[in-house]
């Protein structure tokens, strides 16, 4: 009982202790277990601040500073450049089962360019553009694998120049695009399909660029070689 009266007591003093004898003030912050986020060095509105030397908080905008959503009346925009909404608005995403969207005939991949794309130069300068932006940083600009990631140890990003890619359909190269394979995520929700498939008509100029001989050319071109 003895020892039950001599706890009880010492609880109740380090209970007045921590809590605070009353009647006195303290000028020091509430001790805090988890502060979080509460005190922070910031401006307020309104309120001065000893960071700027005329301690002035709120500032003015710097000169020359254009609101976000202000279109400004001189910046003309060229006609025949879509803007980014356009873009936006005429590209579309994998919704059918057609060989266009998912790169498979039947339960098969399908090969050759689906019959909406028309290939062109624009749209191999197109599909260069997307493949610069998407995958070169891995493929590398060549498509030989050896992209800025593997310059920090990243090996086994596939080289377009193996015979199986080489040899790979179209529509097989497509669902890669679109869904990933491996270690290599997909890029179904980023890339349009018509994006998607001038990628990969850009991938097979890549191989074709390294597998072409001197006999494919005509007269004319081989006249331009270096000797
Ligand atoms: C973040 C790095 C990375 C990016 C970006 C990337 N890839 Fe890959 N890709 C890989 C890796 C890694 C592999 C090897 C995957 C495996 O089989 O382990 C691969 C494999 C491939 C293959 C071979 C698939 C197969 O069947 O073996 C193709 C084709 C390919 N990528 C095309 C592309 C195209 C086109 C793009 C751009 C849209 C792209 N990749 C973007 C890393 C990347």
């Amino acid at each position: 009982m003895r020892y039950f009266f001599l706890t009880f007591a010492s609880v109740l003093l380090a209970v007045v202790l921590v809590a605070g004898p009353q009647g006195r003030k303290s000028e020091n912050r509430p001790f805090e277990i988890f502060p979080d986020m509460d005190h922070q060095p910031k401006v307020k509105a309104q309120a001065p601040s000893g960071f700027f030397a005329d301690r002035v908080g709120p500032r003015a905008p710097v000169a020359g500073t254009v609101p976000i959503g202000l279109d400004m009346p001189e910046a003309k925009k060229p006609a025949h450049t879509p803007t980014a909404a356009e873009i936006r608005a005429n590209a579309t995403f994998t919704a059918t089962t057609s060989y266009l969207d998912t790169g498979k005939m039947g339960d098969r991949w399908g090969d050759g360019m689906p019959t909406e794309v028309k290939v062109d130069r624009e749209f191999l300068l197109r599909g260069k553009d997307r493949y610069e932006i998407s995958c070169a940083v891995c493929h590398g600009s060549l498509g030989d694998g050896k992209g800025v990631t593997s310059k920090y140890g990243w090996n086994g990003i596939a080289n377009y120049h193996d015979q199986r890619l080489v040899e790979m359909s179209d529509g097989e190269i497509y669902n890669t695009i679109t869904n990933g394979k491996n270690t290599m995520l997909g890029y179904g929700a980023n890339i349009s399909v018509m994006d998607r498939w001038a990628i990969v008509a850009w991938v097979r100029v890549l191989q074709t660029a390294r597998l072409g001989k001197v006999a494919d050319l005509t007269p004319a071109e081989r006249e331009k070689l270096p000797k």
